[in-house]
């Protein structure tokens, strides 16, 4: 019998209990077992079959490792239609989660239990595919088109009770999945209940499937399984035969099985789940985490602050006077009102956080007993550094002492202390407790055990937590102000940035460069450019100054009313700035270029090609370990389309040697800002891509 599915008689009932750790992913062997123990049950004799999972779930679904690769036998189509159509009694017992090709298996059960903690979902459109197995055929038909839509237009994991009410389940017990799975059985034969085969169950009225594909392509921003799903659901209601709909669910699926999005997606899902194992950790304890001090309330010490309390941690906060004490309290207590009014939290932790876990201080000595502190001060050196004069005094021995500095030489700022093994860099974006991404910052005596420690801050936050080396802007935003540039060059050539916006939403970005400069402050580009500029630019490097009339005009994005944009209180997003265009038309004629045409896909084309580049070079130089470190910090950090698995994969997906050449290309009209970066130009040389370093 096959290892992965255990066999077992009860009486009348064949009981396949599935053994695959850690998800019961419905791997080949699982499938086979599956196959044989139905077939073994039959021959035997059994009047029924029960399966369920052993450990912590039922079937998380397909095994997506199995994803791109040959197909074997037996497929989990087959699989589902030859369990559905044994003339045994089939039962399945849910526990855990209950997801794509899991609870597909469970729809071709005849009935279905579950425990009332467990979930159950169809997240195939979050991994680019769509249920693959029947499930846009079954789900329709047990629980509407409707619920069927939300349910596999989203992705969306459903708790047990809610799907007993929708009539996917039959039942919700507690208990134990094989006890409660056998007592259901042993009661449904002593009633003499009847197979139940999805299958034969009246195909559900069509509605206006259209505009529900409308509807559903609109919400993706550019991702196409959710809409490609709708279509498969209109199959279960318009097909002529079930198995007319489930050829036309096949076919769907293997097209968007066979397209760029689907690798995309997957690489997101094992990269992000890859993105904090790192080898040089393994067996690495971290130190304790019990007390945290944060020293700065603005937005982003406030946030901090909020993100470490919303994750059970107290904190202890020290701001400059009492008066900036209570601001940044009520900072806090508005994102914990949001976090209320979300439904992340209750009215009561609420009142206890405010209450009893954040304390308020405005002397350092509070800090004493912290086991981690995160300064989000001035981002000035002379500043951070006093500030860490103050916590080496101050601290306990074995305190981790952590800058959010989104620029600074960290190295610089832990030689102002005398335990610089003590220091690293945590940099949140922000609004810190909303943004998903930490970059974990390791200065050169950083010690291994303070790396640790910050991934499990990370974790305990529920962050992605990405390992980036100390440069200017480490990974993410030093790749922003290259991709940046590269914006900006155009908008000098000739290009809007109204047109760049637009060319990078409909790619799939959530916001294009210039409405986040407008979001994050104008005065931030500025301060950089001023700070670039005393410091010398690279001969050849080209520069523009219109932004900085808009902020010499007082103009600096959102919080003024204007910037790129112009934006009424009130009102999501903004219309053009009419003073805009003059300013660059203006920079235009000072510099003597003619303007010309951009399409939108040279605008795509060149923005995403100066993104790789860059991240080529900090791949290259060690300052991200791996091309997945990159990957996750765009999409958690900078709003990169999710469906592209982040630049790196992008670039793989597109063919390194075509980058290459455009950079060669370009670089005879700029040859200080289109140089290809070493590694990139290595891995082309060695026919090789980014993800063979992923995985080296
Ligand atoms: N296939 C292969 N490996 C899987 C997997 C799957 N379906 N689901 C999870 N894993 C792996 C993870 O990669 C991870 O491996 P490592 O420990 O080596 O990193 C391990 O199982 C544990 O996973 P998590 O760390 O994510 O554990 P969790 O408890 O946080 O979450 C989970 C568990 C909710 C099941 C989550 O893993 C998840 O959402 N998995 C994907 C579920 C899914 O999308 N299923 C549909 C698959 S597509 C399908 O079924 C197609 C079809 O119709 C034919």
């Amino acid at each position: 019998m096959s290892q992965v599915i255990g066999y077992e008689r009860v009486g009348d009932i064949a009981v396949l209990a599935a053994q695959n750790p850690p998800v019961n992913a419905l791997g080949m062997d699982v499938r086979r077992g599956l196959l044989a123990g139905i077939e073994r049950a039959e021959a035997e004799g059994a009047r029924a079959v029960l399966i369920y999972g052993q450990g912590r779930t039922y079937f998380a679904g397909a095994d997506i490792r199995e994803f791109g690769k040959p197909p074997q036998d037996p497929f989990l189509p087959a699989l589902c239609d030859r369990i559905e159509a044994s003339p045994l009694l089939v039962v399945s017992s849910l526990h855990g989660t209950a997801l794509g090709g899991g609870l597909e298996v469970a729809l071709s059960s005849h009935y279905r239990i579950a425990v009332p903690s467990a979930k159950l979902g169809l997240p195939e459109v979050n991994l680019g595919i769509l249920p693959g197995a029947g499930g846009t055929q079954r789900l329709p038909r047990v629980a509407g088109v409707q619920a069927a839509l939300d349910m596999i237009t989203t992705g969306r994991h459903i708790p047990a009770p809610e799907a007993l009410e929708m009539g996917v389940l039959d039942r919700v017990q507690d208990g134990d999945p094989r006890q409660i799975g056998l007592d259901y059985v042993a009661e449904l034969l002593a009633a003499g209940a009847s197979r139940r085969p999805v299958c034969d169950m009246p195909a559900p009225a069509p509605i206006d499937f259209d505009a529900a594909y409308e509807a559903v392509l609109k919400k993706g921003r550019g991702q196409l399984s959710p809409a490609v799903a709708v279509r498969a659901i209109q199959a279960a209601c318009e097909a002529e035969s079930f198995a007319a709909g489930q050829a036309r669910e096949r076919e769907l699926f293997m097209d968007l099985m066979a397209s760029d999005q689907r690798k995309g997606l997957i690489h997101a899902f094992f990269s992000e789940r890859a993105v904090s194992k790192l080898p040089e950790l393994a067996g690495i304890e971290p130190r304790a985490l019990q007390q945290i001090g944060v020293i700065g309330g603005g937005t982003m010490g406030a946030g901090i602050a909020t993100s470490a309390l919303l994750a059970g941690l107290p904190v202890t906060l020290v701001e400059m006077s009492q008066d900036a004490a209570h601001t940044a309290r009520d900072r806090i207590a508005a994102n914990l009102s949001g976090a209320v009014k979300r439904g992340k939290l209750s009215q009561n932790a609420h009142d206890d956080i405010l209450g009893n876990r954040l304390a308020l201080a405005t002397d350092y000595d509070a800090l004493r007993s912290a086991d981690l502190v995160i300064e989000a001060v001035f981002e000035d050196m002379e500043v951070k550094k006093q500030v860490f004069t103050h916590l080496d005094a101050v601290c306990k021995d074995g305190a981790v002492l952590a800058t959010n500095t989104s620029y600074l030489d960290i190295n610089e700022i832990a030689q102002a202390t005398g335990r610089p093994g003590d220091v690293i860099g945590l940099h949140f974006f922000s609004p810190a407790h909303v943004m998903k991404l930490l970059e974990i910052v390791v200065a050169d005596d950083s010690a291994p055990d303070v790396v640790a420690t910050g991934f499990a801050l990370g974790k305990r936050l529920r962050k992605v937590s990405v390992r980036a080396g100390v440069c200017d802007g480490f990974i993410g935003n030093r790749i922003l102000s290259a991709y940046r540039a590269c914006a900006d060059h155009m908008v000098l050539d000739g290009a809007s940035p109204y047109q760049i916006d637009k060319a990078l939403t409909d790619f799939g970005f959530a916001m294009g460069p210039f409405a986040v400069s407008d979001l994050a402050g104008l005065d931030i580009g500025w301060a950089t450019r001023k700070r670039k500029r005393a410091a010398g630019l690279p001969e050849g490097a080209r520069d523009s100054t219109y932004a900085d009339r808009l902020c010499e005009a007082g103009h600096f994005g959102q919080k003024t009313g204007k910037g790129y944009y112009s934006y009424t209180s009130g009102q999501r997003g903004g219309v053009p700035n009419p003073e805009v265009i003059p300013l660059i038309e203006a920079d235009r004629v000072a510099q003597g270029i003619t303007p010309r045409v951009f399409s939108e896909d040279e605008i795509v084309r060149r923005y995403m090609v100066a993104m790789v580049n860059e991240a080529a070079r900090v791949v290259g130089e060690g300052i991200a370990r791996r091309p997945l470190d990159v990957d996750m910090v765009l999409l958690y950090g900078y709003g990169f389309p999710r469906f592209w698995g982040g630049p790196l994969k992008w670039a793989d997906i597109q063919g390194l040697p075509d980058i290459l050449s455009d950079i060669r290309e370009w670089s005879k009209e700029d040859a200080c800002f289109w140089q290809p970066a070493p590694l990139l130009e290595e891995l082309v040389a060695e026919g090789r891509d980014f993800e063979s370093l992923n995985t080296a």
